[in-house]
C-alpha cells in the first residue's frame, strides 16, 4: 500500500464553475483518487476556493459589495456542486481561513529569512483617474509575447504565458479605460532566477509529463527565468507579515499554491492526528500529483517547485496532468465574456455520472475537445443508455425473471466464447489500470465501453432465450458469465460514475457500499445462489431541450468596453405596464403587457418576490426593444426590462423621472 497525494487547482471564488472546469481539472482527480483508493492506496486530495486576488475584487467592485460577500458566496456554491458531483476531496478548503494565513506567512518569512525573497522599488502602473495602482486584472493590454490583444495584466489567456502589468504593450484601465501612467511603489520580489539550475535539473526526469507541459516548460527555462514581484498594491488577501506594508498584500498566486501545504495540515488537524500531514509531505516516497487546466501549468512546474525547493523539505510534484479545455460549440468558455455552462445549473437537471460520463468521454486530454448539447444528449443516449445500461438491463432482467438469483456456474462446461468473456474481463482490468495509473482517463472509460459493447454480443450469441428451453445448466452458465462481466462492469466504472455504480453492485446482490470493495473484487467470482431484486435501468434517456440549449449560453458580466455605435445599437423605450399576471409554470416569473403607445408587447420578468402586482401596474418602465423574441418557460417574451439588482436580494425597476411626464414610447439614450 502506498501514499499518494493529489493537489487540484483551486476554482476562484468569483463565480460557479462550470463544464469546463470539470472536464479540465476537477473529474480527472476524482477518477484518480476513488481507483487509488479501490487498489488498497492511501489517498489524500486537496483543494479549495481561491479567494483572494483580483478576480475576487474585479467582481466585488462590479457588485457594489465586498471581496468577502463574493469569495463567501462562491465557495459556498461551488463547495456545494464539487460536492454534488461526487468529487471526493478530503478536505475543500478556502484560502481566507486563518489557518491558511499562517502557513502563508511561515514560508514567506522562511524565504525571506534565506533571501530568496527580497525588497525593490519598482514602477507600476498607476491610474490617475480612478487614483490607484492596478494591479494584475485590473489592466488590459496586448500580449507581448503573442501579440494577442485583451491580454490581461496577470497573464494571457491566448498562449498561457503568466504576465506582469508592465509588460502589457498599449495598458488600459479596466475600470475606466484610460491610458495608466507608472510610478514608483515598493514590492517583495521572488528570486525566481536563483532556481534555475535546480529547477532544470528536477524536470529533466519527468519524461511522463504531458507533451504540452513538457514544451512549456522547456521554452520557459530556456528563456531565463526572471525573478517576480509577488505582492500587490491591494487591500484584499494575506497581508505581509512585516510591518510598515499595511495597504499591500501578498499575491494572489504565490499564496494560492501554498494552499495545497496548509489544507494538508488543516486536514491532519482536524482527523485528530496533527502530524499526519508530514508522511504524505516528508517522506520522497509518496508521489504528488497536481491536476489543472493548461493556464495553470507554469504556476505548478515552476513556481510552486521553485517556492518547496527554496523552502526545503517536502515533496515536488511527480505528475501534473494539465489539460487542454474544453470548449463550448467552438468557443472557449469565458465567465468575463458570458459562455458558459455552470455546474449548479446543469445539476438541476442532469444525472451527475451522466455528465462525468459525457466529460470523462469527452476529456480534452491531448487536445482541445468540445462540449455540444447535441452531441451531449446522443452520446448518452446512445452508449451510455444504449450500450452500457442495455446490456446491463437486458443480463438482469433476464436472469431475475427465469432465475430470480445468481445462478451455479459449472466450470467443466465453459465453451469458447465463455473462455474469451472471461479473458476480456481480465484484459479490461489490465487496461483500464494501466490508462488511469498514466491519467489516461479518456482511454481508460473507452476500455470499459468496449467490454459493455462486447457483452451486448456476448448475450446475444449466447441466445438465452433459446438455451432456456433447450438446456438449463447452459442457461445457466451463460447467465452466470453475463452477470460476471456485469460485476466487473461495476467495479470499472466506479471510478467514473460512482453512483451508478453503487446501485449496480446492490442489484447483484452486494448490500455493502462498492468502496468497500476491493478493485479486484471485479475479476472475481460471484456469490451463487444470491438473490436478484428486480432489476431498474441504471440510466434514464435524456432530452436535451431546446430552451436549455440557447439560456444556458447566457451573456452577464460583461465588462468588455463597448464603442458609442455599439451602445447606440441598443433601442431603449419607455413603456407602460398595463396588466400584471402571473407565470403560469414558473414561480418567481410576471407576465407582463406593456404599450408603447404605437405597439404593444407582452414581456416575461422575473420580478416576483422582489414586487407585488399592484406595485408595478400602471408604472413607466424602461425596455430594451431590440432583443430578439424568446420563450421562458413556454410563453413568448418580447422585449427586457431594465432593473437594478445589488446582489444582496434588492431589486428595484428604473423609472423616468415622474415629474417630467415622458411620453410612452420615448426612446431612452
Ligand atoms: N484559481 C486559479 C485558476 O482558476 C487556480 C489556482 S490553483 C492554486 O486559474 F493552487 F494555486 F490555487
Ligand atoms: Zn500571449
Amino acid at each position: 500500500m502506498a501514499k499518494i497525494f493529489i493537489g487540484v487547482a483551486w476554482p476562484y471564488a468569483n463565480g460557479p464553475i462550470h463544464v469546463g472546469h470539470v472536464a479540465g481539472c476537477y473529474l480527472p482527480p476524482d477518477i484518480f483518487a476513488r481507483y487509488h483508493r479501490m487498489i488498497g492506496n492511501e489517498v489524500l486530495m486537496v483543494s479549495g476556493s481561491d479567494e483572494h486576488g483580483t478576480p475576487i475584487t474585479v467582481t466585488a467592485e462590479q457588485e457594489c459589495v465586498e471581496p468577502a460577500v463574493i469569495a463567501k458566496r462562491y465557495h459556498e456554491i461551488n463547495a456545494k456542486a464539487l460536492n454534488d458531483l461526487g468529487i471526493s476531496f478530503d478536505l475543500f478548503f478556502e484560502t481566507s481561513d486563518p489557518n491558511h494565513k499562517i502557513v502563508v506567512h511561515d514560508i514567506f518569512l522562511k524565504l525571506l529569512e534565506k533571501e530568496y525573497i527580497y525588497k525593490k522599488t519598482m514602477e507600476l502602473l498607476f491610474c490617475t483617474q480612478c487614483n490607484r495602482f492596478l494591479p494584475d486584472r485590473y489592466v488590459e493590454g496586448q500580449c507581448p509575447h503573442c501579440d494577442h490583444e485583451a491580454a490581461r495584466g496577470d497573464q494571457c489567456d491566448e498562449c498561457g504565458k503568466p504576465l506582469d502589468t508592465i509588460e502589457l504593450i498599449g495598458p488600459k484601465c479596466k475600470l475606466c479605460g484610460s491610458y495608466p501612467e507608472l510610478r514608483e511603489t515598493e514590492h517583495f520580489f521572488f528570486k525566481l532566477s536563483a532556481f534555475q539550475e535546480r529547477l532544470i535539473e528536477y524536470t529533466a526526469d519527468k519524461e511522463h509529463w504531458r507533451h504540452n507541459t513538457k514544451n512549456f516548460i522547456r521554452n520557459w527555462l530556456t528563456g531565463g527565468l526572471r525573478d517576480r514581484a509577488i505582492t500587490r498594491d491591494i487591500r484584499w488577501g494575506v497581508d505581509i507579515p512585516l510591518d510598515g506594508f499595511e495597504d499591500k498584500r501578498i499575491y494572489v498566486w504565490f499564496e494560492a499554491v501554498i494552499g495545497y501545504l496548509s489544507t494538508s495540515k488543516e486536514w491532519s488537524r482536524r482527523s485528530g492526528d496533527p502530524d499526519k500531514w508530514k508522511e504524505f509531505w516528508q517522506d520522497t516516497k509518496v508521489k504528488h500529483y497536481y491536476f489543472l487546466g493548461k493556464d495553470n501549468i507554469p504556476f505548478h512546474t515552476i513556481i510552486w517547485p521553485a517556492i518547496l525547493l527554496g523552502y526545503g523539505g517536502l515533496n515536488l510534484p511527480y505528475d501534473v496532468p494539465a489539460n487542454e479545455y474544453l470548449r463550448f460549440e467552438g468557443e472557449q468558455f469565458s465567465k468575463s465574456r458570458g459562455v458558459t455552462i455552470d455546474v449548479p445549473d446543469l445539476l438541476k437537471h442532469y444525472d451527475p455520472d451522466q455528465l462525468r460520463y459525457y466529460l470523462a468521454i469527452n476529456m480534452p486530454e491531448n487536445r482541445d475537445a468540445d462540449f455540444s448539447w447535441d452531441d451531449f444528449e446522443n452520446r448518452i443516449n446512445t452508449e451510455l443508455v444504449g450500450t452500457l445500461g442495455n446490456f446491463i438491463h437486458r443480463a438482469l432482467t433476464f436472469t431475475a425473471k427465469n432465475f430470480g438469483e445468481i445462478p451455479t456456474l459449472d466450470e467443466t462446461k465453459l465453451t469458447a466464447e465463455d473462455h474469451e468473456a472471461l479473458q476480456m474481463i481480465d484484459k479490461t482490468f489490465k487496461d483500464v489500470s494501466v490508462n488511469i495509473e498514466k491519467c489516461q482517463f479518456k482511454n481508460a472509460i473507452k476500455n470499459i465501453m468496449a467490454l459493455a459493447h462486447f457483452g451486448n454480443r456476448y448475450f446475444d450469441k449466447k441466445a438465452p432465450w433459446s438455451l432456456l428451453k433447450t438446456d438449463r445448466d447452459a442457461c445457466a452458465n451463460a447467465l452466470h458469465l453475463n452477470l460476471r462481466l456485469v460485476k466487473a462492469l461495476a467495479v470499472l466504472t466506479y471510478p467514473f460514475m460512482p453512483n451508478a455504480a453503487l446501485r449496480l453492485w446492490n442489484m447483484i446482490g452486494y448490500p455493502d457500499p462498492i468502496e468497500n470493495a476491493a478493485w479486484s473484487a471485479g475479476v472475481e467470482g460471484l456469490t451463487q445462489g444470491a438473490k436478484l431484486a428486480h432489476p431498474v435501468p441504471l440510466f434514464k434517456k435524456i432530452v436535451v431541450n431546446g430552451q436549455d440549449k440557447i439560456k444556458e449560453k447566457k451573456i452577464e458580466g460583461v465588462i468588455d468596453m463597448m464603442k458609442f455605435t455599439d451602445f447606440q445599437k441598443v433601442n431603449l423605450r419607455i413603456g407602460k405596464v398595463t396588466k400584471v399576471e402571473d407565470h403560469p409554470d414558473a414561480d418567481k416569473l410576471y407576465v407582463l403587457q406593456v404599450d408603447f403607445g404605437n405597439e404593444q408587447r407582452q414581456l416575461v420578468a422575473g420580478l416576483k418576490g422582489y414586487y407585488e402586482k399592484e406595485e408595478i401596474l400602471n408604472k413607466n418602465i424602461v425596455v430594451v426593444m431590440n432583443l430578439e423574441p424568446a420563450k421562458l418557460r413556454g410563453i413568448d417574451s418580447n422585449g427586457m426590462l431594465l432593473a437594478a439588482d445589488d446582489g444582496k436580494g434588492g431589486v428595484a425597476l428604473l423609472i423616468p423621472d415622474p415629474d417630467r411626464n415622458i411620453a410612452i414610447g420615448s426612446r431612452v439614450k
